[in-house]
C-alpha cells in the first residue's frame, strides 16, 4: 500500500550532533539516489542564520563520509533555517511562513525527549501536525512508565501510525539480510527451534569508550543506551515468527509478539561492568555507577524457543568492535565419529558490523584412516560499495510513511518491560580493563554453555 509522501522534512536539533554525524550525510546520500526533492527546515536556537547552517552542513560532510559538490548544491537549494526557542510560539510561526504551502510535514525530533511535548505543541498552534509524521530518536524513554508517559504526550497529536521510533539496528542491511536468511530458506527454517538449538548468544562490541559522549553515557549506560533497543531488536529478528503479509504492519506485528514472550529479567539474569578509567571521563561522575559492559541471559516463553537461552553481551572498551550472533545447534550422540566421544556443535554465526559474514560451522572428517573430524567453517562475505547507511534508509521511508523499519509502541513497551527489574544502579558493578571482553564474572554462570563466542578468533577465519 503506497502511502502519501511528507512535502517537508523539519529536523529539530538542526547544530546538534546527531545532524553533524549522521543526518546531513543521509541526506547528501538521498539526494544522490534522487530520493529527496523536498524543503528541509533546520530547527535550533543557536543564534545562527542560513548561511551558517549551511557551513555547518559543509563542515559536517567533510568529516563523515565526504562532500559531493553537485549533491551539496542541490542540498543547500532545499535547506532552510529556523532560530529559536522550542517554548515559544514566535519559532513555530516562523517555521510555517518559511514553508508555506506544505500540507504533510514530517518533524524530525533530534532533541532530548524533554523537550518533546514543547515541540508538539508548538508545531500544533502553528497549524504543523495535521497529517504530519514525527520521527523520534532512542532510547525512547528511561523505563516503561516514562515511555508510556511519552508515547501519551505524541499520541495527543499524532496517530501511532505517524510516529517513527527510529532504532538504527532495523535500518541496517544486515540485519534486512538476517531476516531474509532465516525466512527465504527451508534448510534454517527446519532446525530453528528447541528440538535442535542449544543456546543463541549476540556479542556488541566496542573497542572504544565513551567517545566524548560521557555526560549522554552517565544518563543512560549500556543497558539503555544499547540493549533496550538495538540488542532486543536483534534478538527479534532472530526469534520471531515469519510475517503473514508483506504490508507495513505485519512484521511490525511478529516483533511485538516475540518481544512480549520474553520474560522479564530477574537480577541473576545480568551483570554489569565498567571499564577502568570511565570515571575520569569529562562529563562522568567520580563515583559513577553507571555500567559500560552488561552480559545477560533472555528467557523466550513460547513453543519453539521455551529452553533456549539467548545471551547477550555488550560492552564499550573491549578487544574489538564487532557485532556478532553465534547460534549454537545440541550436539548429537555420535561417538563412533569421534575418538573424544563427542561432535563438536554445528552453528551457525551472522556478523552484523561492521560487515555483514554468514558462517556455518561444521565438523568434516580429518583426511586419514581413522573416523576423526576436524572443524570446517562455510562462510560467504557481503559488501556492496554504495550500501544504504541505516539512517538514508529509515528516513526515506519515513518520508514515504513506511514504518516497517521503526519500533512501534507496543515493541518499545516490552522492551522496558523485559528490563524494567534490572535498570538502575542497584545491583553490583564489577571492573575491567579496557581492551579486554569485560569483567571475568562474566564468564561464570551467566555465560553460555561452551563460553562466549570470541568474535578475534572468527574474524581470523573470516
Ligand atoms: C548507538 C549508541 O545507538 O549505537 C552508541 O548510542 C553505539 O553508543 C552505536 O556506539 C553503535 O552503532 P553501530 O551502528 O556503529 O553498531
Amino acid at each position: 500500500m503506497s502511502l502519501p509522501r511528507s512535502d517537508a522534512l523539519v529536523f529539530f536539533g538542526a547544530t546538534g550532533d546527531l545532524a553533524y554525524k549522521k543526518i546531513f550525510p543521509a541526506l547528501q546520500a538521498m539526494i544522490k539516489r534522487g530520493h529527496l526533492d523536498i524543503p528541509v527546515i533546520g530547527v535550533a536556537k543557536a543564534g545562527w542564520d542560513l548561511e551558517r547552517l549551511k557551513q555547518h552542513a559543509r563542515e559536517s560532510l567533510q568529516e563523515n563520509g565526504g562532500l559531493d559538490s553537485d549533491a551539496f548544491t542541490r542540498l543547500t537549494s532545499l535547506l532552510r533555517y529556523v532560530d529559536g526557542d522550542y517554548r515559544d510560539p514566535a519559532t513555530f510561526s516562523a517555521l510555517r511562513k518559511t514553508v508555506d504551502g506544505v500540507h504533510r510535514f514530517l518533524h524530525y525530533l533530534a532533541i532530548p525527549p524533554s523537550m518533546f511535548a514543547a515541540v508538539a505543541e508548538g508545531l500544533a498552534g502553528a497549524d504543523c501536525v495535521k497529517d504530519a509524521r514525527v520521527v523520534v530518536e532512542k532510547p525512547f524513554g528511561r523505563d516503561l512508565a516514562s515511555a508510556r508517559a511519552l508515547s501519551a504526550t505524541l499520541h495527543r497529536y499524532f496517530a501511532e501510525q505517524d510516529i517513527f521510533r527510529i532504532d538504527h539496528y532495523l535500518g541496517k542491511e544486515t540485519v534486512q539480510n538476517l531476516l531474509y536468511f532465516r525466512f527465504a530458506n527451508p534448510l534454517l527454517i527446519a532446525g530453528w527451534s528447541k528440538n535442535h538449538l542449544e543456546s543463541v548468544q549476540v556479542t556488541m562490541a566496542e573497542d572504544f569508550g565513551v567517545a566524548g559522549r560521557g555526560k549522554f553515557y552517565e544518563e543512560v549506560g549500556a543497558i539503555r543506551d544499547v540493549v533496550q533497543n538495538h540488542m532486543l531488536q536483534v534478538v527479534a529478528s532472530l526469534a520471531m515468527e515469519c510475517p503473514v503479509g508483506s504490508d507495513h504492519e505485519s512484521l511490525r506485528d511478529e516483533r511485538g509478539k516475540l518481544l512480549q514472550s520474553i520474560k522479564t529479567l530477574a537480577p541473576n539474569d545480568i551483570l554489569r561492568g565498567q571499564f577502568r578509567g570511565y570515571r575520569g571521563e569529562p562529563g562522568v561522575d567520580p563515583n559513577s555507577k553507571v555500567e559500560t559492559f552488561a552480559a545477560l541471559r533472555f528467557a523466550i516463553d513460547n513453543d519453539r524457543w521455551t529452553g533456549v537461552p539467548f545471551h547477550v553481551r555488550v560492552g564499550k572498551n573491549l578487544p574489538v568492535t564487532v557485532t556478532e550472533v553465534m547460534v549454537k545447534f545440541k550436539r548429537p550422540h555420535r561417538p563412533v565419529l569421534d575418538e573424544s566421544g563427542h561432535m563438536l556443535a554445528n552453528y551457525y554465526r551472522f556478523r552484523l558490523t561492521p560487515e555483514l559474514v554468514i558462517a556455518v560451522g561444521a565438523k568434516v572428517k580429518r583426511p586419514g584412516e581413522q573416523m576423526v573430524g576436524q572443524r570446517a567453517e562455510l562462510v560467504a562475505h557481503y559488501a556492496q560499495p554504495d550500501e544504504m547507511e541505516p539512517y538514508e534508509r529509515l528516513l526515506g521511508d519515513a518520508i514515504r510513511g513506511d514504518a516497517t523499519l521503526f519500533a512501534r509502541g507496543d515493541a518499545v513497551e516490552s522492551a522496558w518491560r523485559i528490563l524494567d527489574q534490572i535498570l538502575g544502579t542497584g545491583s553490583p558493578l564489577y571492573e575491567y580493563d579496557p581492551g579486554s571482553w569485560g569483567p571475568t564474572e562474566a564468564d561464570g554462570p551467566l555465560a553460555p554453555e561452551g563460553g562466549w563466542n570470541d568474535p578475534v578468533a572468527s574474524q581470523a577465519s573470516g
